[in-house]
């Protein structure tokens, strides 16, 4: 079938163009390119069959925690350039609408996602793609955090690694603790629990004997003063972030988004004769999120895709994740939950290696943005779709405000954002409107 002429499909490193997309919006993806061939896949359509099991690296509810000082008065020094939009210093706050706001006090800090289980160690229990996800009581002895991990080797999706050897060697005090998760929250809005001391030891010792350092505290200075604290700042954020991240994680609220979510979106755009369609992945790690989406609509509107402007906005605050997103090389664990007949059209296998096919590709534009940075969530442009899921579990109640508010003003009318399934807005926002699935909860952005 012919497919008529059109500006649709997105590559990545191009140049911007048209009103399509800018630098600002902190995309890597930037040109439109003539229409693209659609895609022939023999294996098209099978997408129904979704995993029989949930990932075994979902996250853990949030612990308990204990008292949250006040923030730093750090100066802002500014990361590296390795990405058309540069992740600013979060330390702006945005007013509050009354929507987005709560009596409540701040929930307690975290940064405590259950360890996944190591490749093969254990295998997936069998689980109807409808039923609800495991919710986890909430234990501030939760199961220390492993370090990040998508940004250890060339190919993303490696089974995390052991703690850093310097740990015992360079323990922090208290008051070094306060000023280094002061700082880290007012860079991010990443909150570290006081009882999660150990994990600022576990991931910032490395940093300071790679600096050839001497303590936290001078760590800390060098993040506020040395002249390379911009480059630094990066490579903190690796560091306290947690990447883990799988293709088609959640099956059973993705199938809702395939099966209830998209149908009635793709439906409105096309009898408004609008094939325009933006999703934002917002905390996207090493790219397998957008990259399940953009399959997902190959799945769903099949050799039509080529007729529609899409493009999934994914975003990151290390840029190191991002840099394995964009070259698109996973290994098999990364893709256990994945149905085989997609891997198998969708994927180029090399080896052990499995090469996201450039059909996929091109509907994804990678891009640094700091949650934290109002200034730069506002340039993203409009979605229909937003995804957040496992993020805002590491941050506290005032940055969750802050980031869902920025969703919900992001959404077109009808538009719908999901989160992880261990995650909620209970008090933080009555703005949406909630669909409840089985599995999941929709929260819809209502005219
Ligand atoms: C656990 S991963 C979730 C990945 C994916 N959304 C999923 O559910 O599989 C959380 C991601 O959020 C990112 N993140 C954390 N704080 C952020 C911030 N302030 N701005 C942007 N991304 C952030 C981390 O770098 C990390 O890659």
């Amino acid at each position: 079938m012919s497919q008529p002429p059109t500006f649709l499909s997105k590559t990545l490193n191009s140049t911007p163009s048209g009103n399509q997309r800018s630098a600002a919006d902190g995309s890597s993806a930037t040109s439109k390119t003539p229409l693209q061939a659609a895609p022939s896949s023999p294996l098209q359509g099978r997408f129904s069959a979704f995993p029989r099991t949930e990932s075994p690296s979902a996250p853990a509810a949030p612990p308990a925690s204990g008292l949250r000082s006040p923030l730093s008065s750090a100066p802002a020094p500014q990361p590296g350039q390795s990405f058309p939009v540069r992740a600013t210093t979060g330390a702006d706050t945005p007013a509050q609408s009354s929507r987005f706001s709560s009596a409540r006090p701040a929930s307690p800090g975290l940064l405590g996602e259950k360890t996944p289980a190591r490749p093969f160690a254990k295998p997936n229990l069998p689980q109807s793609p409808f039923s609800r996800p495991q919710q986890t009581a909430p234990s501030p002895l939760r199961t220390p955090l492993t370090p990040s991990t998508a940004f250890r080797s060339q190919t993303a999706g490696t089974a995390p690694q052991a703690t850093s050897p310097f740990r015992k060697e360079l323990q922090v005090s208290d008051e070094e603790f306060l000023q280094l998760r002061d700082f880290i929250y007012k860079q991010c809005g990443i909150f570290i629990a006081e009882n999660r001391k150990y994990l600022v030891e576990n991931r910032l010792s490395n940093r300071i004997k790679a600096l050839n350092l001497k303590s936290y505290h001078e760590y800390y200075n060098y993040l506020r003063y040395d002249a390379s604290r911009g480059t630094e700042l990066n490579k903190l954020f690796e560091v306290v972030t947690t990447n883990e991240t799988s293709f088609f994680r959640n099956p059973p609220q993705l199938e809702i988004f395939q099966k209830n979510v998209m149908p009635g979106i793709l439906d409105k755009c096309r009898s408004a004769g609008r094939k325009k369609l933006r999703i934002w992945s917002a905390g996207c790690s090493t790219g397998e999120e957008p990259y399940t989406l953009a399959i997902i609509l190959h799945e769903l509107l099949k050799g039509e895709i080529a007729g529609w402007d899409i493009k999934i906005t994914a975003n990151d605050l290390s840029a190191a994740v991002l840099a394995a997103a964009q070259r698109g090389v996973y290994n098999e664990y990364t893709l256990r939950t994945t149905p085989k007949n997609l891997v198998e059209s969708y994927f180029l296998k090399d080896g052990q290696q499995y090469k996201i096919l450039p059909e996929v590709k091109r509907l994804v534009a990678f891009g640094q943005i700091n949650l934290n940075d109002k200034a730069q969530l506002q340039r993203v442009e409009k979605s229909q779709i937003v995804f957040c899921r496992n993020v805002i579990i590491y941050f506290d109640d005032e940055m969750k405000r802050k980031v869902i508010s920025a969703f919900y003003d992001n959404l077109e009318i009808n538009g719908a954002l999901l989160i992880g399934h261990s995650e909620s807005l209970h008090n933080i926002s009555r703005a949406f409107h909630m669909e409840h699935h089985k599995g999941t909860i929709i929260y819809r952005k209502l005219g």
